[in-house]
């Protein structure tokens, strides 16, 4: 993030298909526009939003809301003490990780175990402790067609030991767009709860909402999920809000976490959407906007990279939900990192594949001919970036280690 936001203020025209910021949907900040003007009308309720502290676990009105809206449609057991609010669901794993893992006072030291890398580079470097705290599974790879491909969670190399305090997974992943099938993810709900440990499944871009998912996928949740959500990839990243929901004990250690840190999450974002959360709009919007989106340029990002390098050993994990394509360069004579370098010279920022494997030893070489590129910048940046992208790779398959192409 360092990186990409000092290149963020350099001189040079930038195509920024590296962030995790989210695309600017018309429709979408339309609504968002709506509801603020009608927040605004309604009596003194903007002045008690931006006037008043919420309480330690978040605004109780949106968790109400929230909680209306998942029994109606979902049928989930959830009550508003099953919810909490933080700044962000980063902010939230921050927590939850340090929960989970590090060294307990039996003189034990705990993991996160994460049963499929590449995972969200967002969770490494979350301990507060010197140790890492995760441990990582290599997945399986299904090669499909001259173009896909697809990993798989490699159960017959899962092992849960006894040094695991939580299981944790992106749906979709990020950095891949993978999304985890529904018996897949039935496999890690059983893991975790035969071994009495909790299963986070972190759904950032996933369901019920924003539901960036192209694939079949069932929405769950039970009191041995921690399910993370976030409204920032429904367009609202400057909002800082996320949501844990999860069993009452834990939600009580959240709020807590909060009080100590933060005193009380932000109000704004929670504000903003109660009533289109209440109404189960947001379900339709996610559907009909969000989603379609996303798809549509994912298709045409897709159908760049075939048409811009059919002469290059390249193929595209299958791109299952998300904002990002997961490019891998099966050969690539430089690293991933050296790419990254050279693209950035270019004035193309993604990110560099190596740092999304938290937790597994480095030495897989995979990891080193991959990067992720997002297709949520605009779709100028989008395909000039791509033409970039193709280009920089062709002369390091043609040149090897030697050559920087400053064209
Ligand atoms: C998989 C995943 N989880 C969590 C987050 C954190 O999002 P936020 O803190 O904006 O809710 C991100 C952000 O990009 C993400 O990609």
């Amino acid at each position: 993030m360092n990186d990409l936001g000092h290149a963020v203020n350099t001189e040079t025209k930038l195509h920024m298909l590296g962030g995790g910021n989210p695309a600017t949907i018309p429709a979408m900040e339309k609504v968002f526009r709506r509801e603020m003007m009608a927040l605004m009308s309604r009596g003194r309720e903007f002045e008690n939003m931006i006037g008043n502290y919420d309480t330690p676990q978040g605004n109780r009105m949106f968790a109400g809301a929230l909680a209306t809206m998942l029994q109606q449609n979902l049928g989930w057991p959830v009550t508003p003490s099953n919810i909490a609010i933080t700044n962000g669901s980063q902010a939230g794993f921050g927590i939850l990780f340090n929960l989970f893992s590090g060294a307990f006072p039996d003189g034990s030291f705990k993991k996160i175990l994460l049963p499929m890398t590449p995972e969200y580079i967002g969770y490494a470097d979350v301990g507060l402790g010197e140790q890492s705290i995760f441990t990582a599974n290599q997945p399986l790879i299904e090669k499909r067609d001259e173009l896909l491909f697809k990993y798989r969670v490699d159960f017959e190399h899962l092992e849960v030991n006894h040094d695991i305090g939580a299981v944790c997974i992106s749906r979709p992943t990020n950095p891949t767009g993978n999304v985890v099938t529904d018996n897949e993810l039935n496999k890690l709900r059983q893991l975790a709860a035969n071994k009495g440990i909790p299963l986070i499944l972190d759904g950032a871009y996933g369901l019920p909402f924003p539901g960036i998912i192209f694939t079949d996928a069932t929405p769950v949740w039970d009191t041995n999920i921690i399910l993370c959500l976030s409204l920032s990839k429904l367009g609202l990243p400057g909002t800082r809000a996320g949501i844990i929901i999860a069993a009452e004990p834990l939600i009580e250690l959240i709020s807590g976490s909060n009080a100590i840190f933060t005193l009380a999450p932000g109000r704004f974002g929670p504000g903003l959407i109660t009533n289109i959360m209440a109404s189960g709009e947001i379900l339709h919007l996610c559907q009909n906007i969000v989603k379609p989106f996303y798809r549509n340029r994912s298709d045409n990002t897709i159908g760049l990279v075939d048409q811009l390098m059919s002469d290059l050993p390249v193929r595209i994990h299958v791109s299952e939900g998300a904002i990002f394509l997961w490019l891998w360069f099966e050969g690539l004579p430089i690293s991933s990192e050296e790419l990254y370098q050279r693209l950035k010279a270019r004035g193309v920022l993604v990110i560099a594949g190596h740092h999304f494997f938290p937790g597994l030893d480095s030495s897989w070489q995979h990891r080193n001919e991959c990067i992720r590129v997002s297709y949520a910048a605009s779709e100028t940046d989008v395909i000039k970036g791509i033409e970039i992208i193709a280009d920089q790779v062709r002369i390091a398959y043609l040149k090897g280690a030697s050559k920087v192409s400053n064209a």
